[in-house]
């Protein structure tokens, strides 16, 4: 959901207000989603890079992250929605908005609709990290490390592997997003800024998808 900040200055805006645009994004695009049965969906809320902004933007970040979930996860669980989180729990995530994490986890662990993945304090290569640590401590021998008992050990194992992934606002990078599980992903890029983003340009994204070829590796048909 990239593109927050550009938007707002070049409206005269503080960042914080592209932020703030951006929660009509994120909801319109996962009525969206529920509306064409899209049964994973997954969200780059904040990055273990994110720390590295200015102190205000990232308590307005984690101020506004907690709100959302507060204001708009009964929606969610009446949408059938179940909601999850990937990325760290590290002393840097206030234990309350964990704790928040965790009731909402909870509360629609049955949902069915959706699975709505938020990676906060997310890093690809942290998880993979956080993975290997995981390997060393259950005292996996090295012969039996695979591409299989790696991801078994990844913050979501139940995750699949994204079909598609979109980056708004221009940028053509993954920038540290599901670094493993992207590896045959289709990716998509597109000026649209994420405060502008659509269940439309969600759309386009899919009609785009729809036109490519998925080899992993082999020759196609
Ligand atoms: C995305 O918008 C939101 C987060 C990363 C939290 P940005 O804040 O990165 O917006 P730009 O890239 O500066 O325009
Ligand atoms: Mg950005």
């Amino acid at each position: 959901m990239d593109g927050n900040g550009r938007w707002a200055k070049s409206r005269g805006l503080p960042r914080t207000e592209g932020h703030r645009a951006g929660e009509d994004a994120l909801f319109d695009v996962l009525e969206g989603a529920l509306d064409i049965g899209l049964k994973w969906m997954s969200v780059y809320a904040f990055s273990t890079e994110n720390w590295r902004r200015p102190g205000d933007e990232v308590r307005f970040l984690i101020g506004f992250n907690e709100d959302i979930l507060l204001r708009r996860r009964d929606e969610l669980h009446e949408r059938d929605v179940r909601i999850r989180f990937v990325g760290r729990r590290d002393r840097r995530v206030p234990k309350r908005l964990i704790k928040n994490m965790d009731d909402a986890i909870e509360l629609t662990k049955n949902n069915k609709a959706m699975t709505l993945t938020v990676a906060f304090n997310y890093g690809g290569r942290s998880e993979i990290v956080d993975a290997v640590r995981t390997l060393v401590a259950d005292k996996v021998p090295a012969e039996r490390i695979s591409a299989r008992s790696i991801a078994s050990r990844l913050y979501d194992p139940q995750m699949p592997d994204p079909d598609l992934m979109i980056r708004t606002s221009g940028e053509s990078r993954t920038s540290n997003f599901l670094l493993w599980q992207l590896a045959y992903s289709e990716l998509y890029f597109t000026d649209v800024a994420w405060p502008d983003f659509r269940r439309e340009h969600l759309y386009q994204a899919i009609a785009a998808y729809q036109e490519r070829e998925r080899r992993f590796g082999g020759v196609g048909e």
